[in-house]
């Protein structure tokens, strides 16, 4: 297989694109695809103050090289949520996100669940008896809840995660399984800042295959965490990919059709704004002041505060 810009060998064929390159060619094309996905959606400029959210992970770490690449400045945070599951899984995390950061002297925040907040996420899972033992929706709720507190409190103007686009296929899938409007409403490769105490999120690897980033990471030589969180085996999200890549592989090409044929589809009005309930329902939670479904206090804060308590002492606060 040769490379179809300069004839030298191919590293990687994507059939999903019909195009094969060389190792520079390819190195050269990665960056230009975000840098044309960061356009096309309006993402931010080169003068905007980024913070972009780093796992230690192939995508994000990939996304931080490309954004440092293309003249962009972010700083980075990553999230010590206190999993172990036999591995290391969160030390090892950072590891990887602290050395990347440092051989490119770059700003990387850390910020440590159980110092913050007294508890690891798998010890808030135990405690509050979410999700059946597994500390997948506290993680995921926990991670949120930082990432959002963090960029709004230190005037970042944007947020970036590294989802690539076998993450938002996934994501899709589900949400289409189950046709939940307001999750489908919101979905996209960027999230205004639709309400008081949101920030702006964006997702400039939403249009690259997961395996175009792997194969970055690995021809750039960026060292990164292989394995998977230990709690991610057996996930609905895990079996959703392995769906849409059985369909890939018959059909290159079919996860980035039914991702932008979505995106087309809510351009052209399919999901009406009543779907959104969210909006519909705009609360403030009283203890961190973001953004809630229902009056009083925030999924997040009610893992540590009971609603009735934090009303009282909020009250005597105030005499
Ligand atoms: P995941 O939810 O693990 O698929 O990760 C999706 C994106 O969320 C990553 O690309 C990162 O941008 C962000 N992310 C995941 N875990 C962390 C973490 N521990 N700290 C900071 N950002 C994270
Ligand atoms: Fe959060 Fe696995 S439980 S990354
Ligand atoms: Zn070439
Ligand atoms: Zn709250």
């Amino acid at each position: 297989m040769r490379c179809q810009k300069c004839g030298e060998k191919a590293v990687i064929n994507m059939r999903q694109h019909k195009l094969a390159l060389c190792k520079s060619h390819f190195l050269d094309w990665v960056p230009d695809q975000v840098e044309r996905t960061i356009k096309r959606y309006h993402m931010f400029t080169r003068h905007d103050h980024l913070l972009l959210a780093v796992s230690g992970g192939k995508d994000s770490l990939s996304l931080w090289d490309i954004l440092y690449r293309l003249g962009y400045s972010a700083d980075g945070l990553y999230i010590g949520l206190g999993i172990d599951g036999g591995v290391n899984y969160s030390e090892n995390s950072l590891e990887y996100a602290l050395n990347f950061a440092k051989e490119r002297n770059l700003l990387l925040l850390v910020k440590d669940i159980q110092t913050e907040y007294g508890e690891t996420v798998p010890m808030m899972t135990i405690r509050t008896h979410r999700g059946r033992e597994k500390p997948c929706s506290v993680c995921g709720l926990t991670k949120r809840h930082v990432m959002n507190q963090l960029a709004r409190t230190q005037g970042y103007a944007t947020l970036l995660t590294g989802h690539n686009l076998d993450d938002e296929a996934a994501i899709l899938f589900g949400n289409t399984l189950s046709w939940v409007g307001s999750y489908l409403i919101h979905q996209g490769p960027v999230l205004e800042a639709d309400r008081p105490g949101l920030v702006r999120k964006v997702k400039p690897l939403c249009r690259m295959y997961e395996r175009e980033m792997a194969a970055y990471a690995l021809l750039v030589g960026i060292p990164y965490i292989q394995e998977e969180c230990p709690h991610a085996v057996g996930s609905t999200s895990i079996y959703h990919k392995e769906i849409l890549n059985k369909l890939e592989a018959d059909r290159p090409g079919a996860k980035l059709s039914f991702y932008l044929s979505f995106l087309q589809a809510r351009r052209d009005g399919l999901f009406s704004p009543a779907a959104d309930q969210r909006a519909a329902s705009l609360h403030t939670c009283p203890k961190c002041a973001q953004p809630t479904s229902a009056p009083g206090l925030c999924a997040f804060c009610r893992m540590f505060y009971k609603n009735e308590d934090y009303l009282v002492s909020n009250q005597l606060d105030g005499l």
